[in-house]
């Protein structure tokens, strides 16, 4: 018996995956889940597909309250395979089943499975399908998480069924916020929902501020936020909407994050008293060497901070490779409301700094414009100006932080 009530007849029939580390490359220390959802209306209705390689502990939930072939609706929020890649598998045990998705889902669904017997509905913003007691209304959420994304919400119960929106790559006992606070902390769970928000939505934060906006108009009250990721939002959705908004609008915590790699140690000795210097000046700090840290707690990390210091020693006149590939991750995500600078050591030709400092501008974040760097390794003297840059560019966080207050 592995699914869960949200309410009477509405049930969580999805599968934890306790082992997953590397989510396409993301890092996943604590898992994941993939959450669908079961109705038992008049019309049963799915929600959602799960991982093809979760599928059968799906099916077992959903045997464990209806026999599979009498669903009548399969709503496919999002076709992105941790999700999609079940569908062949469950539709084949659910012959009368018509599919909702979007436009852009149809077309994604037919690249990944032969859909050739499906019957598929497109669905748009704002229709509605009543499934007996109960009607769900469609709400297109393009890139959030793909094109072909959108939320379903379940009227008479203020449940909405957000897919990526609102999750959490957190494997769990619990399947409710609530439970899951009980158990760890919100400290734990708020941290979960920083690390996904930048990893997979950081560039839609416009796109999800105007969604709940619209979301809000409609004039239901959510009651419920169950995402296809993590912890169901029973308790307080309102947590999870407010935190999103806030991120969406540029909140970080008055912080300096220094992100750096080193190659024979003189970037690192850089970073040290820089450290020193934001330390000294009151500002909370955080040092992260690039091959000690995965990608994207990296990233996490970055979007906390209202400040980043990026550390490059230079290799073959270009950045080190690690710091390469954390700038073209983070461009990818565009991130805004940040202030940053670079520094870094070389050995007989610079240049990393200066491709850091090109690649922050074109991001559009804000530059601080002193930029340390020596040669080979810091002598007393340079370690004394990278303390007092550390001390300068705290006084400047700080000052650029009130922007958002
Ligand atoms: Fe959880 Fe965009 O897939």
């Amino acid at each position: 018996m592995g699914f869960a009530s949200l309410k009477p007849d509405v049930y969580w029939v999805g599968a934890i995956d306790w082992a997953i580390r590397d989510f396409h490359g993301y890092i996943t220390p604590k898992g994941s889940t993939y959450n669908n959802y079961l109705i038992l209306d008049e019309e049963p209705t799915l929600i959602d597909g799960v991982k093809l390689e979760f599928v059968d502990e799906s099916i077992g939930n959903i045997k464990s309250l209806i026999e599979p072939a009498r669903i009548k609706h399969l709503v496919v929020n999002h076709i992105e395979p941790d999700h999609g890649g079940g569908l062949s598998r469950l539709l084949a045990l659910m012959p009368k089943a018509t599919v909702y998705c979007t436009q852009k889902g149809k077309e994604g669904l037919s690249r990944y499975h032969d859909i050739s017997g499906w019957d598929i509905k497109v669905v748009k913003t704002g229709e509605r399908l009543k499934i007996g007691r109960r009607t769900l209304q469609f709400i297109e959420t393009p890139m959030v998480h793909w094109p072909d994304s959108m939320m379903t919400l379940c009227l008479e119960e203020g449940i909405l069924f957000s897919q990526d929106g609102f999750g959490q790559h957190l494997a769990s006992s619990q399947r409710f916020d609530d439970e899951f606070v009980a158990c760890a902390s919100e400290a734990e769970i708020e941290d979960s929902v920083w690390d996904y928000y930048a990893n997979i939505l950081m560039p839609f934060g416009g796109i999800i501020k105007n969604k709940i906006e619209e979301i809000s108009k409609l004039g239901v009250p959510i009651g419920m936020i169950a995402p296809d990721h993590g912890v169901i939002w029973r308790k307080r959705p309102e947590k999870v909407l407010g935190m999103y908004l806030d991120m969406a609008n540029g909140k970080a915590d008055e912080r300096v994050v220094i992100i750096y790699d080193t190659m024979w140690g003189g970037t690192a000795r850089m970073a040290q008293p820089i450290m020193e210097g934001l330390k000294d000046e009151g500002m909370d700090t955080r040092v992260m060497k690039l091959r000690a840290t995965p990608l994207s707690v990296a990233i996490k990390e970055f979007w906390r901070a209202r400040g980043c210091l990026l550390g490059s020693p230079t290799l073959n006149n270009n950045l080190f490779p690690y710091v390469g590939e954390f700038l073209i991750y983070l461009k990818g995500l565009r991130p805004k409301d940040r202030i940053v600078s670079a520094f870094g050591s070389y050995g007989w030709a610079g240049g990393a700094v200066k491709l850091a400092m090109e690649e922050f501008r074109n991001m559009k974040l804000e530059v601080y414009p002193e930029t340390p760097t020596v040669n080979y390794r810091p002598n007393p003297e340079e370690q004394r100006a990278c303390y007092e840059f550390g001390q300068k560019f705290a006084r400047a966080t700080r000052e650029f932080h009130k922007r958002f207050l």
